[in-house]
C-alpha cells in the first residue's frame, strides 16, 4: 500500500517550517477518544492537480481532486465521520474541520493538535458530525489552504427551523496566478513566502498562487500576477449556472474559502432571508447583500418569485477584480443575465442576527482577554496583543470557565478572526469567525470553554496567519 498510516515524522511543529527555533512552545498530542463505529467513510487525497476554473486557462494546485474545490461531504446531523486523508503530495499536510467542534486530536493544527502528515503517508480523522450547518475543509499547513486544498462540508439538521425546496452551496475563493515555471526549492506552499501583501489591498511577488503557476493563457512569460476570484472553483468568465422554477425557496450555502478576499455578496432581482450565520440558526432576516470575510460562512433562503435570467455576484470588497458569478435562470428564460444594482437596498449586519439556539453563555465572563491586533512597524508581521505565532504565548482558560475576549485592531485592514474548537457569542448571535473592521474596529466575544485541548486561534487571512496572527487558547 502507497500510503503508510503515520509516517515517521518530524517532531511537533516542525512541519509547518517556522517552528524550529527550539524556543516555540510545543504541545503534546491530545489522545483521541474513541468514537463509535463510522456511519459515513471518506478518503481526501491530497496531490498535485491540474485545475481549469476557465475553458482557456488550467492552473497547477494541490487539491483534494481535479478542480478548485475539493469534494462536497454531505452528512447527517450526528453521524459518525470517518476520512482518511492521504498525502500524495510533496510536502507535508494536514486537514482541518472549520468550525466543526471536534475533539481536539482531529483538529488537524500542525504542531498544535497533530504531527503533519508526512509525503506518502496517511491520517485517519474522526469526528461526530454536530451540530447541523454549513462548514467547510481545510489544509492548516502553511498557505496550502491557497492552493485550492480546500472543500465544503455540510451537516445536514435533521428538522431545519426554515422551509426551502432545494439548495445549492456557493464556495468563494481567491487566487493568484503566475506564468508558468517550476516550483523553485521553497516553492513548497508552507512558508511565509512573503506574500502578506494582500492583506494591505495589494498584490506581492511570490507566492501568492501558492506556487502553482498559471498555465495555459496566452502571452509569454513576462505576464503581470493575475488575481482573480472564483465561484465552486470557477472565473467569471466560465460562471457556474442555476436552474430554477418560479416558486421554488432555494437555500444557498456561502463559504468564503478565499485567503485573503472580502466578498460582498448579491442574487440580483431578489431578497436574501438569512437563516445561518456559520451554519448556528437564526431568525431570518431579510437583506439585499452582505459582506463575509475569510472562514465566514452565511445560509441564504431565496424565492424565486421574479422570472428571468440573473447575476449572484460575489464582489471583492478591496479588489478590482470581477466579481465571482454565478448565474440563475428561470425555466427557458433567455438573454443575459442582470446584474445586481449596488447602490441601494439593505446591508446585513452582525446586529441584525438573533440565535434561535442557546447562546451558550450569559451574564459576566470568569476570565477576560484584553487583545490588540497589530501590524509590527513597517513589517508584514502581524501581532495579537503584541506578539507573533507560534513564539506568542498561549491564552490559557480552564474547563468550564465562560471567557471574554476584546479584541482592538490597530491596523486599517479588517481581520476574520476565527476560534477552532467552539462557537462564540457576539451580541445575540453565535459565530465561530468574525470581522473585526479596521482603524480601531472593536469586538467583543464570549465562549463557554467546554471542549478541552490547545485550540488555535487567528485570524483567517492566510497571509497574517502565516505571519503571527495567531494564539493557542490552551486549557490548563
Ligand atoms: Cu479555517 Cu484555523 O482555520
Ligand atoms: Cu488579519
Amino acid at each position: 500500500a502507497p500510503f503508510g498510516r503515520r509516517g515517521s515524522s518530524p517532531r511537533m511543529g516542525a512541519g509547518d517550517g517556522r517552528r524550529d527555533d527550539g524556543d516555540a512552545p510545543t504541545y503534546a498530542p491530545p489522545e483521541p477518544e474513541p468514537l463509535p463505529e463510522p456511519d459515513v467513510t471518506r478518503t481526501l487525497r491530497a496531490r498535485d492537480v491540474t485545475a481549469a476554473p476557465g475553458s482557456a486557462t488550467t492552473t497547477n494546485v494541490w487539491g483534494y481532486t481535479d478542480d478548485y474545490v475539493g469534494p462536497e461531504l454531505r452528512v447527517r446531523e450526528g453521524d459518525v465521520v470517518e476520512v482518511t486523508l492521504e498525502n500524495a503530495l510533496p510536502k507535508v499536510t494536514t486537514t482541518h474541520w472549520h468550525g466543526v467542534p471536534l475533539q481536539n486530536a482531529y483538529d488537524g493544527v500542525p504542531g498544535v493538535t497533530q504531527e503533519p502528515v508526512d509525503a506518502g503517508s496517511a491520517f485517519t480523522y474522526r469526528f461526530c458530525a454536530e451540530p447541523a450547518g454549513t462548514y467547510f475543509y481545510h489544509s492548516h499547513v502553511g498557505l496550502q489552504l491557497d492552493r485550492a486544498l480546500l472543500g465544503p462540508l455540510v451537516v445536514e439538521e435533521a428538522d431545519p427551523h426554515v422551509d426551502y425546496d432545494r439548495e445549492f452551496v456557493v464556495v468563494l475563493d481567491d487566487y493568484l496566478g503566475r506564468p508558468p515555471e517550476p516550483l523553485s526549492e521553497d516553492g513548497d506552499g508552507s512558508g511565509t513566502g512573503g506574500g502578506s501583501g494582500m492583506g494591505g489591498g495589494g498584490m506581492s511577488g511570490r507566492g501568492m498562487g501558492g506556487g502553482g503557476g498559471m498555465g495555459g493563457m496566452r502571452g509569454g512569460d513576462d505576464r503581470p500576477p493575475y488575481r482573480g476570484v472564483l465561484a465552486n472553483g470557477r472565473l467569471p468568465t466560465d460562471s457556474p449556472a442555476l436552474a430554477v422554477n418560479e416558486g421554488e425557496r432555494v437555500r444557498f450555502r456561502f463559504v468564503n474559502a478565499a485567503s485573503a478576499t472580502e466578498f460582498r455578496t448579491r442574487l440580483a432581482g431578489h431578497r436574501l432571508s438569512v437563516s445561518h450565520k456559520d451554519g448556528r440558526p437564526v431568525e431570518p432576516v431579510a437583506a439585499d447583500e452582505f459582506v463575509f470575510g475569510p472562514g465566514e460562512r452565511y445560509d441564504a433562503v431565496v424565492e424565486m418569485a421574479n422570472p428571468g435570467a440573473w447575476q449572484l455576484l460575489a464582489s471583492p470588497v478591496d479588489g478590482t477584480e470581477a466579481p465571482a458569478r454565478v448565474d440563475v435562470r428561470y425555466g427557458d428564460a433567455d438573454g443575459a443575465p442582470r446584474a445586481p444594482d449596488w447602490g441601494r437596498g439593505r446591508r446585513l449586519g452582525y446586529g441584525d442576527l438573533r440565535a434561535t439556539e442557546s447562546l451558550g453563555v450569559s451574564g459576566s465572563p470568569d476570565r477576560t482577554f484584553d487583545l490588540t491586533l497589530s501590524r509590527a512597524g513597517g513589517s508584514y508581521t502581524w501581532l495579537i496583543d503584541g506578539q507573533a505565532y507560534p513564539e506568542a504565548d498561549p491564552l490559557d482558560v480552564r474547563a468550564g470557565e465562560h471567557v471574554r475576549v476584546r479584541m482592538t485592531n490597530h491596523s486599517p485592514v479588517p481581520h476574520p478572526m476565527h476560534l477552532h474548537g467552539h462557537f462564540f457569542r457576539v451580541g445575540d448571535a453565535r459565530m465561530d469567525t468574525v470581522r473585526v473592521p479596521g482603524h480601531m474596529g472593536q469586538v467583543t466575544f464570549d465562549f463557554h470553554a467546554d471542549n478541552p485541548g490547545n485550540w488555535l486561534f487567528h485570524c483567517h487571512n492566510l497571509y497574517h496567519l502565516e505571519s503571527g496572527m495567531a494564539r493557542v487558547v490552551r486549557y490548563v
